[in-house]
């Protein structure tokens, strides 16, 4: 006989003070989405990433959190707000590593082009990979059914037919995300050799990491390529919220680079896993859409409101939700910080 799970009672339900985080970071991200979603279509990508920045800060400062920014917007000279090591939220209770990225798509959003998101991550203190002087790495992303089939060193053609294979569909069947970069014109013609479909990203790889950890809402089978490292260790909060696998390896652009990761103590021939990129068992992951994209809608501007929506995350409990936010131009904290 089937059993009927019980209602739990109050006194069996842990208090866990953290747990707010998950929605409270999603007002971050919607801020950031409103205010930098005004410059759609105009042209310059750091006025997007400015009117972002310049939105999250002060509605992150407001989260009851201690956080320390270990993925941001690069350093104190460079970026005057959510550089790395800077402290956000209210300072109250444990500390935790933060990860940014206020537009995961500038270019995207002054081009008025699809995918463009905002984003953060959150985990305990110290469970954050820190990329030093590493811009890009390597990826390979998969859904959970496909993890143990991949390799990141095989090639291409046996990667998809061992996820094909895992997830009982042909190749033909598989949709690859990648990067439109030059850098990946021989493996898309082994993508393309393999019989596989390709759907590629203007910019914007969090999304396609995510898309390809969870194939059933987006389309997307597996993500490969190179990108940015800091997004690498963002998506990987994702994935560890929604299970998929990512794989990396980080890249040196020169041989001055090559000297800086070697010398900054990271190994460039280690194979990165999602746990190892982000190895905290409580992360916390929000994003809003900035333009319409696969994952999420953009921004609408409608009459007396402004329409957003949102991914947030949690992975100790596994909680997913899709949240659409109505926001009140006149009223909203979110729109006026
Ligand atoms: P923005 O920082 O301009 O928003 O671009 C983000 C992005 O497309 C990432 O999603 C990706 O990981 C990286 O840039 C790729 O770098 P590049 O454009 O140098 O290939």
């Amino acid at each position: 006989m089937a059993t009927v799970a019980q209602p739990r009672t109050k006194e069996s339900v842990a208090p866990d003070p953290a747990r707010n985080l998950a929605l409270e970071l999603v007002r971050a991200t919607e801020a950031a989405a409103i205010n930098c979603s005004r410059y759609m279509g105009f042209g310059d990508k750091n006025q997007v990433d400015g009117a972002a920045v310049d939105a999250m800060r002060p509605v992150l400062g407001s989260v009851r959190m201690n956080g320390i920014v270990v993925i941001g917007e690069g350093e104190k000279d460079e970026a005057p707000m959510l550089f790395n090591g800077e402290r956000v939220g209210d300072g109250s209770g444990p500390e935790w590593d933060i990860a940014v990225d206020p537009v995961d798509g500038t270019t995207l959003t002054a081009k008025s082009l699809p995918d463009a998101v905002s984003i953060i991550g959150v985990s305990a203190r110290g469970t954050m990979f820190s990329p030093g002087p590493a811009v890009y790495m390597q990826k390979l992303v998969v859904p959970a059914e496909a993890a143990a089939a991949v390799d990141l060193d095989a090639p291409i053609a046996d990667n998809l037919a061992k996820i094909a294979e895992a997830t009982d569909r042909a190749v033909s069947e598989l949709t690859v995300c990648i990067l439109d970069r030059p850098r990946h014109a021989e493996l898309v013609t082994a993508i393309r050799s393999a019989g596989a479909r390709i759907r590629f990203l203007l910019d914007g790889d969090v999304a396609g990491a995510i898309m390809a950890a969870s194939p059933l809402t987006a389309g997307v089978d597996l993500l490969v390529g190179v990108g940015g490292t800091p997004e690498g260790v963002l998506a990987a909060c994702a994935l560890r919220c929604l299970g998929g696998e990512m794989f990396g390896r980080l890249i040196a652009r020169d041989e001055d680079e090559r000297a800086a990761i070697l010398d900054a103590g990271f190994d460039l021939d280690r194979v990165l896993t999602t746990t190892d990129l982000v190895s905290g068992d409580n992360v916390f992951f929000a994003a809003t859409g900035v333009t319409d994209g696969a994952l999420l809608r953009g921004v609408r501007f409608e009459s007396h409101r402004i329409v957003t929506q949102s991914l947030s995350m949690r992975s100790r409990s596994g909680t997913i939700r899709l949240i659409e936010g109505r926001h009140d131009p006149e009223r909203s904290f979110l729109v006026n910080p």
